[in-house]
């Protein structure tokens, strides 16, 4: 089995707040990755 599958969060939803830059953005980019549906949120819109 590979790895990806092992650890899939496919079918999850995850928040990661302060997910706009740092270690915050890596986070949110690690779920997206293995299949999450990933919503950060941030004071600054942009
Ligand atoms: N980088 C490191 O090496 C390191 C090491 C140890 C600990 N830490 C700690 O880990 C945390 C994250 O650090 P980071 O370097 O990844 O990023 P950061 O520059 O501290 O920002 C992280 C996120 O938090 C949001 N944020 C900042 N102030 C906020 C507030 N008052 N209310 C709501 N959101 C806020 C920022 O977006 P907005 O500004 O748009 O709100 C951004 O999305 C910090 O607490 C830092 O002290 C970092």
């Amino acid at each position: 089995m590979r790895v990806k599958q092992l650890f899939s969060l496919e079918g999850k939803v995850a928040l990661v707040t302060g997910g706009s830059r740092g270690i915050g953005m890596l986070s949110a980019r690690g779920l997206l990755e293995y299949g999450a549906k990933a919503y950060t949120s941030s004071r600054k819109a942009a």
